[in-house]
């Protein structure tokens, strides 16, 4: 659900919503079970930080620090987003 928030974003204000926008997703295990997820969004229009919390991010939030005791951070850059998520696997 959060990565469908996360591309659902990118479609309406980030990178695919331009043609020449792109986004990079990488994921690795940590050595002590945590799953780091990095989402990195470019060729989109400028981004500058949100006013405003919609629905989508207080659900990431919720889902990823509150349900799976996780992190979750958003860096608003101007060039795209990138939004790094630490989750545990077990
Ligand atoms: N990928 C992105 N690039 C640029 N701005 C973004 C991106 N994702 C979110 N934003 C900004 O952050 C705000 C909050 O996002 P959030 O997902 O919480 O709300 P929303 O998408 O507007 O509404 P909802 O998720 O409830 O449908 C957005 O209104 C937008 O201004
Ligand atoms: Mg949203």
């Amino acid at each position: 659900m959060t990565l469908h928030e996360l591309t659902s974003n990118a479609a309406k204000y980030g990178a695919l919503s331009a043609p020449d926008g792109h986004i990079h997703v990488e994921w690795s295990v940590t050595e002590n079970n945590q799953v780091v997820l990095r989402w990195t969004e470019s060729g989109g229009p400028h981004v500058e930080p949100p006013s405003r919390e919609g629905f989508g991010t207080q659900l990431m939030k919720a889902m990823i620090s509150g349900q799976l005791q996780g992190r979750l951070a958003f860096d608003w850059r101007p060039e795209g987003l990138a939004c790094e998520i630490v989750v545990r696997t077990c």
